[in-house]
């Protein structure tokens, strides 16, 4: 009898901006350098076949393939080890993390834990950011994708996503910061028949120009300064499989033809190489920014545009779907509660009015560190409107600002997640850009264009 699928999967950081992830199932998964290698690990310390995860009944084990460098878990060599959930373990210089749950998980995204003005770390027992994934639990939902909501634009994006998923088409997620997109992403790779090959998400806007066209396409040995060994790029690593280029937007428009061959063709060369590699990867783009009006500035190039956006699903902002704001506010207090190692308090009615009439510029991801914020702050036994008195209404702000003459209502609100983002960090930007996903030298550009002012948020 097949048993059912345990929904687990390894993810991998490959560097700054880039990430890999792969679906166990029931077949084993060799993890390598070499072409052949489930997970390509593009560092030459890493053996061809270096390692491989495979599935006993309903548990997963790694075992080393006598690699040369070896496979290691907890700082010891493993010849054979059992995985639980949240395990990481190390090849070469990546440390993988082995994730174990139903079909449906809560997100890839790392809670984070806004700091608190004059909390106390008593108060909070709490995950904080960059805290070990191994240490924290993780609750399952019974919700298609992981996206929780009841009300009907979530069912429509859900079975958007199951029906766009099934086809081999290039989709453009376009959403407000924080709505769901990755998550949409992500959906789309798990409803299609590339499931159980690489996910590859790329953050366009989280790598240096300089160096985002060998991130995507690899390098030669020689073929700049520093590239002392050949490497893979993000293409080769998705070969079968997914590429998702999260923050499109940003890429650098003299990078966009070659982008565009690489999607027309299914072929690429590294940088710095003659050779014409085979790159079928499906491609899945994100943008926060209107593509359409960066094609008419000049920005962004309109043949890519076109390639990128055959088929676009838009993410509604949370304000315009106000029913799933309790289902997902309870779903976040559900899994800090499963984090937690005291009682956590529940929403009250008051309280759910309080955070279904604020507008969330940040969307999910603001409604999530609200509640991890109230619940730090909270001393009862349950969260009442009080508790979110920090939210702050965002046209009231925006209306504050006289920086806000000429700025569409998105932008207007784009500012003041910025703004308040900037608050609750406390000023400091690495956090802030970190907390709002987007690349420290993005968050500057958007300070610029929005002038915002240092004072403004140095507190
Ligand atoms: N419908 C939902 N149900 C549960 N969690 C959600 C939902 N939508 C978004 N989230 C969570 O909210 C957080 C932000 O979502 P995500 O990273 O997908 O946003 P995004 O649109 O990619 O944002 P950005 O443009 O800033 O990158 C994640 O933790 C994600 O799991
Ligand atoms: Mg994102």
């Amino acid at each position: 009898m097949i048993q059912a699928d345990p929904g687990a999967k390894l993810s991998v950081s490959i560097s700054n901006g880039m990430t890999v992830e792969i679906r166990l199932g029931l077949r084993e998964i060799r993890i390598g350098r070499g072409r052949d290698a489930d997970l390509q690990l593009p560092d030459p310390s890493v053996s061809r076949q270096h390692a491989r995860v495979y599935r006993v009944g309903n548990r997963y084990f790694l075992a080393d393939l006598g690699s040369r460098n070896g496979t290691h878990a907890d700082g010891n060599p493993v010849t054979q080890i059992p995985l639980d959930d949240g395990r990481t373990f190390q090849v070469g210089p990546y440390r993988i993390h082995f994730l174990q749950c139903g079909p449906a998980t809560s997100s890839g995204e790392e809670p984070t834990v806004a700091p608190v003005p004059g909390g106390s770390a008593a108060a909070a027992p709490l995950p904080t950011p960059g805290a070990k994934r191994s240490s924290v639990p993780r609750i399952c939902v019974d919700a298609p994708f992981g996206l929780v909501g009841t009300g009907p634009a979530v069912r429509k994006l859900s079975e958007t996503v199951r029906r766009v998923g099934a086809s081999d088409a290039a989709v453009l997620i376009e959403g407000e910061t924080g709505s769901g997109k990755e998550l949409v992403a992500r959906g789309l790779h798990d409803a299609s028949d590339r499931r159980d090959r690489p996910f590859v998400v790329v953050n366009c806007g989280a790598i240096s120009p300089e160096l985002i066209e060998s991130e995507l396409f690899g390098h030669e040995r020689g073929a700049f300064t520093g590239a002392t060994a050949q490497r893979r790029g993000a293409f080769e690593m998705a070969h079968n499989g997914t590429i998702f280029l999260d923050e499109i937007g940003e890429l650098p428009y003299t990078l966009q033809p070659k982008l565009l061959r690489a999607l027309e063709q299914k072929e690429i060369k590294r940088v710095g190489g003659n050779e014409t590699l085979p790159a079928d990867a499906r491609v899945l783009a994100a943008t926060n920014r209107n593509l359409k009006e960066e094609v008419a500035k000049k920005t962004f190039r309109e043949d890519l545009y076109f390639r990128v956006g055959a088929i676009t699903v838009a993410v509604p902002p949370l304000r315009d779907r106000r029913e799933d704001i309790a289902p997902i506010a309870r779903f976040f207090l559900a899994g800090l509660a499963a984090r937690s190692n005291r009682p956590l308090p529940a929403l009250s009615p008051a309280a759910i009015d309080a955070l279904a009439t604020h507008d969330w510029p940040g969307n999910v991801r603001e409604l999530r560190n609200a509640i991890q914020r109230a619940v730090v702050m909270a001393d009862g036994a349950e969260l009442c409107a009080a508790d979110f008195s920090f939210l702050r209404d965002p046209a009231k702000a925006a209306s504050d600002c006289s920086a806000c003459a000429g700025l569409s209502r998105w932008e207007q609100a784009e500012r003041a997640n910025i703004l308040s983002e900037l608050g609750r960090q406390g000023g400091n930007k690495t956090r802030t850009a970190r907390t709002l996903g987007i690349a420290k030298s993005t968050l500057f550009e958007k300070m610029k264009r929005y002038g915002i002012r240092n004072q403004e948020t140095d507190r």
